[in-house]
């Protein structure tokens, strides 16, 4: 079955290697046959500050302009995935201001906690300059589960599919490099 798949991209250098895992993602998925498109929140200069403005606004049952051109990219994908380096075991802000903004009370989850976005995936790929054990060890891996993928998928009452993490990406050999790209051409063979 083709679907439509959003890929919230969080990096400010289109010379990294989550640059990298974004474009194998969308190539492995168009060949595929599904639609994709990229939100590039350096790219598109996202605020990701959730202001009085905002909550203005929420109040009277609306939204601001540029999370309203947002949502209309949610309503459109059958599977949001979020691509970003980890930073201080966690999105970088403007990920986390993402959420924040465009998953908002009334259109993702009501005043109650209930989910409103049910047929929708969520799939988490991250990467981390720890080693794999380091962030087992920590509890990095058991937290950040939590709090990025698993929250997002509670609140919203979405499926959550994986968060995939890539770690020691900056230590690791080319060769290793390449093989962590397989796997994302992988998963992107395993949504469904
Ligand atoms: C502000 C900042 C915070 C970071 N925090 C973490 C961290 O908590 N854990 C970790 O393993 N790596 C951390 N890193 C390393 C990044 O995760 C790493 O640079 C990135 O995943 C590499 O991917 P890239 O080559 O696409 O930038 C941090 C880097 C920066 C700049």
């Amino acid at each position: 079955m083709t679907m439509n798949h959003l890929i919230i991209y969080s990096h400010p250098n289109s010379k990294s290697f989550n640059c990298a895992i974004r474009e194998t993602l969308k190539d492995a998925l168009e060949q595929k046959g599904h639609e994709v498109r990229v939100r590039d929140l350096y790219a598109i200069g996202f605020d990701p500050v959730l202001s009085a403005k905002d909550f203005e606004v929420l109040e009277k049952g609306g939204v601001l302009d540029d999370v309203k051109v947002e949502q209309d990219h949610v309503r459109w994908a059958d599977v949001v995935t979020f691509v970003f380096p980890v930073w201080w075991n966690s999105l970088p802000a403007i990920a986390r201001g993402y959420i924040d903004r465009v998953f908002s009370v009334g259109f993702a989850y009501t005043e109650k906690m209930e989910g409103l976005l049910p047929e929708k995936k969520v799939l988490v790929i991250c990467t981390l300059n720890a080693p794999k054990d380091v962030s087992e060890k920590t509890g990095a891996f058991k937290a950040m589960d939590f709090t990025i993928g698993q929250s997002l998928a509670d609140f919203c009452g979405m499926a959550f599919l994986k968060q995939k993490y890539f770690n020691s990406v900056a230590s690791v050999s080319d060769q290793e490099r390449k093989d962590m790209l397989k796997e994302v051409e992988q998963l992107a063979g395993e949504i469904d």
